[in-house]
């Protein structure tokens, strides 16, 4: 199947982790490149539902490898409860098929603290996500190869106290406990060992071989550090540049897939110029049932964003979309997509006519009311990409495949 990579276009949530889920069973190999337990993939299978965080979608799919790349930032005691999770469902997760990066970074018991205590007001999903990019960049970082080696206890007794001594002079309180946290980190990381690597040769490897690979993306374009809605983002590059980084080696994409839900959805903080703070916004929360995978918090929810679409599809080069949630969109009477924005900032919508019928679960394209495949074929008109395939409903059989994606 070649090499194929996966990315958010909006602010995260747009139903990556069914997609990702869909085509990892056609792979040999899934990579989660950047980000960390922010993220929550959630995949519908046999009736059970799975969010995963850390753990690559490939993990449910079992002929699949999976790695978790340099890029990622790991939370140990985390990722071993995720493990241990899907054990206790018969999903399998032993080292030979999960492979993390030792250059990965650790997000220790104070970073989270660090989240709560001083980036809330961004709205982060309070995984110590922005602490632990910080301590990266600024050299400071704890790596997966230190928290398995010799030097951890002497390393993370340094970071803990740097933090102790920033947070005492904020008055900040239930600074985590040294010999606590440290113990907990201890315990994770004998669990871990087993599965730690050098991914970048393993990569190396599987591109040698031609085996089918595909990097899942998280989070969304509108987030990244750079590109995105700065400084209400999360701290890393959610764009295709990413991939290159955070997975260690060049890679050409034959498949670069944006995930376009059919409206917008935003959690957290932040500019979100086509929200419907109204029986509309109501409605596709409802519909949607958008809420947070990971923090369970209400999604802001509004009409899908041309504008920024196109943004997001200069950005990362997408020669698929794949359309989510389009069986939420259902029973409107008009459905209505910004296409520009006017002298003040605000969106000028493009009105189309809405459809009664519902779709949940359809799974061809000419079987979808004609208004409904208008609204499919204007994106595609908009954005200049072909739509490879539809999401009629959260279980992997409500698809709808086009464009030999
Ligand atoms: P952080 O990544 O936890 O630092 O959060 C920064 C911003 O990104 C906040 O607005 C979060 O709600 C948002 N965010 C982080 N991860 C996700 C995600 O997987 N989906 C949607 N929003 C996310």
């Amino acid at each position: 199947m070649g090499t194929t990579i996966v990315i958010g276009a909006q602010w995260g949530d747009e139903g990556k982790g069914k997609t990702v889920d869909l085509l990892a069973g056609k792979m040999d190999l899934v990579v989660r490149y950047q980000g960390g337990a922010n993220a929550g993939h959630t995949v519908v299978l046999d009736d059970s539902t799975h969010i995963l965080h850390l753990l690559p979608a490939g993990v449910l799919s079992p002929r699949c490898a999976n790695i978790i790349g340099n890029g990622c930032v790991v939370d140990p005691g985390g990722l071993i409860s995720e493990i241990d999770d899907l054990e206790r469902r018969g999903v399998s997760v032993q080292p030979n098929r999960l492979t993390v990066s030792s250059q990965a970074h650790v997000v220790t018991p104070v970073h989270k603290f660090m989240d709560h205590a001083f980036h809330r007001h961004i709205g982060t999903t309070g995984r110590g996500i922005g602490p632990c990019y910080t301590d990266k960049v600024q050299r400071t970082g704890i790596r997966v190869e230190t928290l398995i080696g010799d030097v951890f206890e002497e390393a993370y007794r340094k970071h803990h106290e740097h933090y102790r001594r920033v947070a005492a002079q904020f008055d900040a309180d239930e600074f985590p406990d040294l010999d606590t946290s440290m113990g907990e980190l201890g315990d994770a990381a004998r669990q871990l060992e087993p599965y730690v690597g050098d991914t970048a040769r393993l990569l190396h490897s599987a591109l040698e071989r031609d085996d089918s690979i595909l990097y899942e993306g998280a989070q969304g374009t509108l987030l990244d550090v750079d590109h995105g809605t700065y400084p209400f983002v999360t701290s890393s590059n959610t764009t295709i540049g990413s991939a290159f980084t955070g997975g260690g080696v060049y890679i050409s994409f034959d498949r670069r897939i944006g995930i376009v839900k059919a409206y917008s959805t935003r959690v957290g903080e932040g500019p979100f110029p086509t929200e419907q703070q109204n029986v509309i916004g109501a409605t596709l929360r409802e519909r949607g049932g958008e809420f947070g995978a990971t923090t369970g918090r209400p999604r802001r929810c509004g009409w899908i964003d041309l504008v920024l679409l196109r943004q997001a599809q200069i950005l990362n080069g997408f020669n698929y979309i794949v359309l989510t949630k389009l069986d939420c969109l259902s029973g409107f009477e008009h459905v209505l997509a910004a296409v520009e924005y006017d002298s003040e900032g605000k969106p000028v919508y493009k009105k189309l006519e809405g459809w009664e019928e519902d779709i949940t679960g359809m799974t061809s394209f000419d079987d979808l009311p004609h208004n409904c495949r208008g609204y499919v074929e204007f994106i595609e008109e908009i954005l200049g990409v072909p739509v490879g395939m539809l999401s009629t409903g959260p279980a992997r059989a409500h698809t709808i495949w086009r464009n030999d994606l």
